[in-house]
């Protein structure tokens, strides 16, 4: 395993479509490294999602786990280690939500982005089985950022504008308090 470094704002494979993943690809022992190596990344960094573009791999392959950690300290939602492999939205709820979003790719800046309240999904599960899901909440605003990431698509792409763009101690002292989570 290995923390891999994490492309910032910039590097133009951030900006690139990531392809879907065959069957037989995800039987590789390449696959199960990119996982494990995706998980401690995100770790290592304190995120709660990541997407293999951002270590470089153009894959259309995600994971997360929503937990608190120094990043993100008083977290409401906890959703278990999860991978989403080929992932994409069945449906979505035609109501949005604006909530505050940090992403590992823009270190040390929070953003409010609006989100679908919650989206029904298809993907591959990390063995490989065809999951469906309807998420929503933070977990679905979890998703719809990484999937967004598939697409070369970054959060503040998504903010309706960027009054409020913000680093880090500026999002705790000022804006903090307007986040459901
Ligand atoms: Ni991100």
């Amino acid at each position: 395993m290995a923390v891999r470094y994490v492309l910032r704002m910039g590097h133009p494979l951030l900006r690139k479509k990531s392809r879907p993943l065959e069957l037989a690809e995800m039987e590789w022992s390449n696959f199960q490294l990119l996982i494990k190596d995706m998980f401690e990344t995100m770790e290592a960094r304190d995120g709660i999602g990541l997407s293999a573009p951002q270590i470089a791999r153009p894959l259309c392959v995600i994971v997360y786990e929503i937990k608190a950690n120094e990043r993100y300290k008083n977290l409401k939602t906890a959703v278990e280690p999860t991978v989403l492999v080929n992932p994409y939205i069945i449906s979505r709820s035609a109501e949005r939500n604006l909530d505050w979003e940090g992403c590992l790719s823009l270190p040390g800046l929070r953003g409010e982005v609006p989100r679908h309240q919650w989206v029904e999904i298809e993907a591959l599960d990390r063995e490989g089985n065809k999951l469906q899901r309807k998420i929503e909440g933070f977990e679905a605003r979890v998703v719809q950022h990484e999937m967004d990431h598939l697409n070369g698509i970054l959060f503040i792409d998504r903010m309706y504008n960027l009054d409020k763009l913000s680093y880090t101690p500026e999002y705790h002292r000022f804006h903090a308090e307007e986040s459901s989570e």
